[in-house]
């Protein structure tokens, strides 16, 4: 087995408040596998965001990486922790938008208003290649036309606010994939499409995945995209992960209350008639509470349980 593209351990950050110290993150541990998609899925507030932004070491005062470890190991080079960066180590600039890119909910915190599509897309390259500005925008056309766009000559000299929102999400995708990046990060990026759309974006990503062998960690709220694009997923609940297997386990065999309650909030699995209940009220709160370390199983699956509850587990 290769080893993980990421490995991130005990991951701990805080946010200084008014009211005072808010642990986001507490003891958050996982793998992300090389060269497949790992879904992050939990709901709002749960810590999903952050986590991306540690792997970027984008978390902004007043938060702060207090404790962990985040061990990148990039296909060529050697391993390093990204905790352990400085703040002007080159290798952090290499991995912003070079090793690992991200695509963000809303594409317009992507794009700039006043450039043109095609100029937006060559930069990206230009960022972090030494290439020429004919070479890095003949590239960009052929990166847009695999994301889907058609009638190039146009297109390429056209500004954000004349495409809609799911080209405009092509063109980010397009832009964090000119740089080759060993990891793609998609923090909920069909969130703010409609259903088609957003359908249309799942299958993009997952095709260019296929091609080109990158690993991907997707963020999500909805078990039922995890379903569509995962191979792996990560469960959190507010700051903490529950459980972490692979899709098949975690949808057809969740193990922890909060997993279940999330496949019984998908609207699909509530039975006709029934209304749709939030997460909170299918599992109680005290269920959910999970101050319990991950247990890894023999089949692979980790998960966050009381001791007794771990042993029924364990057993069937
Ligand atoms: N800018 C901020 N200021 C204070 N607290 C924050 C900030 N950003 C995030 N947090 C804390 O981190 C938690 C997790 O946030 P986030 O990762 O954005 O959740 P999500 O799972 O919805 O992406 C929040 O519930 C909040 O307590
Ligand atoms: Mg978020």
């Amino acid at each position: 087995m290769t080893a993980p593209v990421l490995a991130i351990r005990d991951l701990a950050v805080e946010f200084k408040t008014d009211t005072g110290v808010t642990p986001a993150l507490s003891g958050v541990s996982f793998d992300v596998p090389r060269g497949q998609v790992t879904a992050i899925v939990g709901e709002s507030g749960s810590g999903k965001s952050v986590t991306a932004n540690c792997v970027m070491r984008l978390v902004q005062p007043p938060g702060r990486i207090t404790g962990g470890s985040i061990r990148f190991a990039p296909d060529a080079g050697d391993a390093f922790d990204v905790v352990k960066l400085a703040d002007r180590d080159p290798r952090l600039y290499d991995l912003r938008g070079g090793h690992i890119s991200m695509v963000f909910q809303e594409p317009m915190t992507a794009l700039s208003p006043v450039h043109d599509i095609g100029g937006q897309v060559a930069e990206a390259i230009l960022c972090h290649r030494d290439i020429g500005k004919e070479a890095a925008r003949a590239e960009a056309a052929q990166m847009l036309e695999r994301v889907g766009l058609d009638d190039m000559e146009r297109r390429m000299g056209m500004y954000p606010f004349e495409f809609s929102g799911g080209m405009r999400q092509r063109v980010v995708i397009a832009m964090a994939l000119v740089c080759h990046p060993e990891v793609l990060i998609c923090d909920e990026p069909t969130t703010a499409l409609d259903v088609t759309i957003q359908a249309e974006i799942l299958t993009l990503i997952r095709s260019l995945q296929h091609e080109l062998g990158n690993s991907v960690i997707f963020i999500t709220h909805d078990l039922g995209v995890v379903a569509q694009i995962a191979d792996h997923v990560v469960v959190m609940y507010q700051g903490r992960v529950l459980e972490i297997g692979t899709v098949r386990q975690v949808l057809k065999q969740p193990l922890h209350p909060y997993t279940r309650g999330l496949l019984q909030a998908i609207p699909g699995v509530v039975p006709p008639g029934e209304r749709l209940a939030t997460i909170a009220s299918v599992v109680g709160d005290a269920d959910i509470e999970t101050p319990h370390p991950l247990v890894a199983l023999a089949d692979g699956r980790q998960v966050s349980l009381p001791p007794a509850q771990l042993r029924r587990v364990a057993r069937s």
